[in-house]
């Protein structure tokens, strides 16, 4: 059955649909319906079903006579390390873990942060948790304290599991002192904190209450697989909104399972025992669904992947490592490929490597442009897919589903919606619009298995930010168009979040940060076009009346700042000061604007501007930064 029959088919009876593709998952009792819409326009999943995430991802291979596959290669060159893993020593290794926790006290619905680098201990956190059906939120390593604090505060972990360093290319980045400040800063204290001592950096531990990886497994019993709900949330991920406030996007576990198995044969292509590589953190979406969860439900081989595209120690580490690891379908960010384009334009360092195993490689978290497609198709030789989804969705809502069928690629689109997603081109009052015209992207109610039922404690943000603009749908917050055949190209986003090296930014947060500088009276932050990263933040900075500091001098206090309050990841390393910023009568700041001024984007004051002579002021500012020079 080819991509159309299998949309028509959803289509036609979704219930049917999802209820054929939970065959595939393992039940302690299988769910009777799939939809539960009895609080829509919340909708739930498989809620009758009884499950256990981790028992499908790891004992279920073992119990299959799989239990030698490696699950897990964890290919480490910042610190010059390689291992692989097998099912039965994952199985073994989570139980463990699941039975130091059991033993401290963290039972079913316990929240656990896990705060950790590219180590396979990330993901036997997050599956220890599953086995127990605590609910983990993994924090990238990026931020600061201060986010990490609004996280703790936010779902109140009895435990938090970390690491002592991560390793980036220039510096080792001291996880312990952030998580001892993160809980300084925050109101919930933590019962205890578990830490991975690594070899690169040992922490200090606190005494009652952290207590070290290996010494907290001493002699447990391991843990079973607890059953849970249909509906019970496996995880929280913490993604941008408009505000300062974090999202806490939740996952309920059966979708989530039925969902992502499902992805691995018909969007990935991918079979039991073949590997799957997505180079991204675990920090991120991404991180869960394809470098944790996905692969292994399906009995895959995930590659843990510590190191960068550039750097690490050349353009060619990626190369390397899916030529020694045979890895069959690869996902990547756009930027990364950009940054190996950069450092290796021809594409010599392909050659080094034998790439005979590759069949596919996937792009997301951004817009991918098509120079980086035709670079890499040119070289890698394989199909490459761009793909677009969400935190929210937590995997595709649109792609080319190469285990169907495999569609022509259109350059700038990431091709078509996959079953489950309605999806609609709106105009402002939420009427559809015509092919090739733009508008607001939605998907008509209900979203599909293992998309978010709401956001953790913040049911009102949830209808408030995702249902309550487009009543009947869910705005994903992206604008675009679909053309004559189906495709969808997604041009932009609706909202303030900007979109940084494939990391999800809100600029309403870092304006938040600039603002609390003493010598600001005023700030905006915008997003500006960058070969590298796709976007690149720039502030704007209005001082206090008659201050007389140095602005160059608050500008690298600003920016200090917004590594200390939201962390390196903010990627903010320019602002400019300014006397004035440009507003609409009702004193609404034109960022739309400012951004077209600052990517020699054709541009019109509009017709509420208060002042149209600050635009000339501000195209100055910009053009004293290198940018707005026509
Ligand atoms: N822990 C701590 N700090 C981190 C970090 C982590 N896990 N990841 C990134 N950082 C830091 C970087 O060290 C850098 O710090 P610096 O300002 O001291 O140099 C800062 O955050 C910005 O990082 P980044 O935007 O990643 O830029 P970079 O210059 O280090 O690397 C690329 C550029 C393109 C190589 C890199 O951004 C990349 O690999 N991007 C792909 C992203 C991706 O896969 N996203 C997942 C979405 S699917
Ligand atoms: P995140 O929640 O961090 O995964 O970021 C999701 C956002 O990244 C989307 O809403 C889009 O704005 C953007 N995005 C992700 N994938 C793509 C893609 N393939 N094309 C265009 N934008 C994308």
């Amino acid at each position: 059955m080819g991509y159309a029959e299998t949309y028509a088919e959803w289509k036609a009876d979704p219930d049917a649909f999802w209820m054929r593709a939970a065959e595939q998952i393992d039940w302690i009792e299988p769910p009777t319906r799939a939809l539960d819409d009895s609080r829509a326009p919340l909708y739930e999943w498989f809620t009758d079903a009884r499950v256990n995430t981790c028992w499908n991802a790891v004992d279920r291979h073992v119990e299959a006579g799989r239990g030698d596959v490696l699950a897990i290669i964890h290919d480490s060159p910042v610190t010059h390390l390689k291992r692989g893993i097998t099912f039965r020593e994952l199985q073994k290794r989570v139980a463990s873990l699941a039975g130091a926790l059991r033993a401290k006290g963290v039972t079913k619905g316990d929240r656990v942060i896990i705060y950790m680098p590219m180590v396979p201990e990330a993901l036997e956190a997050m599956l220890a948790c599953a086995r127990l059906g605590a609910i983990h939120s993994v924090v990238f390593g990026g931020f600061a304290a201060a986010e990490l604090a609004v996280r703790i505060d936010d779902c109140t972990p009895k435990a938090i599991i970390a690491a002592s360093c991560g390793v980036e290319p220039n510096r080792i980045v001291h996880y312990k002192p952030l998580l001892d400040a993160a809980i300084d800063m925050a109101g919930h204290k933590p019962d205890f904190c578990v830490i991975l001592q690594r070899e690169q950096e040992v922490a200090k531990l606190v005494e009652g209450r952290d207590v070290a990886w290996h010494a907290f497994q001493f002699g447990v019993e391991p843990a079973e697989c607890v059953p849970v709900e249909g509906n019970h949330p496996a995880y929280i991920l913490y993604t941008s909104g408009t505000t300062g406030a974090p999202k806490g996007v939740v996952r309920a576990t059966a979708g989530h399972l039925v969902a992502l198995n499902w992805t691995m044969k018909a969007i990935y292509d991918m079979e039991p025992a073949e590997v799957f590589w997505a180079a991204s953190d675990v920090g991120w979406v991404v991180g869960h669904s394809y470098i944790c969860y996905a692969p292994l439900i399906a009995g895959c081989t995930t590659v843990v992947f510590e190191g960068k595209p550039v750097g690490t120690p050349d353009a060619g580490t990626f190369w390397r490592v899916i030529s020694e690891n045979r890895v069959k379908s690869f996902f990547t960010a756009p930027t990364a490929l950009r940054a190996i384009k950069r450092d290796d334009p021809k594409g010599e360092l392909v050659q080094d490597y034998n790439l005979r195993h590759l069949r596919i490689c996937f792009l997301a978290g951004e817009r991918a442009d098509p120079d980086t497609i035709e670079w890499a198709q040119r070289h890698l030789k394989v199909p490459v897919v761009d793909h677009w989804w969400q935190t929210e969705t937590g995997w595709a809502i649109a792609a080319n589903p190469m285990g169907i069928e495999r569609l022509p690629v259109k350059l700038g689109s990431p091709s078509v919606p996959m079953p489950g997603y309605d999806v609609q081109v709106l105009d402002e009052g939420g009427h559809p619009v015509s092919p090739g015209t733009l508008g607001a992207i939605a998907v008509r109610l209900p979203l599909p298995p293992g998309t978010l039922p709401t956001l953790w404690n913040a049911e009102d943000r949830f209808r408030k930010s995702y249902l309550g603009h487009f009543p009947g749908y869910y705005e994903t917050g992206d604008a675009g168009y679909v053309d004559q055949d189906g495709y969808l190209y997604i041009m932009a986003r609706t909202d303030d979040v900007i979109n940084v090296a494939g990391h999800r930014l809100s600029t309403g947060a870092m304006e938040e940060v600039l603002a609390s500088h003493p010598d600001v009276a005023e700030c905006a932050v915008i997003g500006v076009a960058d070969a590298l990263k796709g976007q690149s933040p720039l502030g704007f900075l209005c001082l206090n009346k008659n201050s007389a500091r140095d602005h160059g001098e608050v500008v690298r206090e600003c920016i200090a700042l917004m590594r200390e309050k939201i962390g390196p990841v903010a990627d903010f390393k320019r602002a400019v000061v300014v006397d004035r910023l440009p507003k609409t009568r009702s004193g609404k700041i034109l960022r739309g604007t400012m951004v077209k001024i600052a990517d020699n984007q054709p541009w019109k004051a509009p017709a509420t501007i208060d002042d149209p002579a600050i635009l000339d002021e501000i195209t100055l500012a910009l053009q004293s930064l290198g940018l707005a020079r026509g």
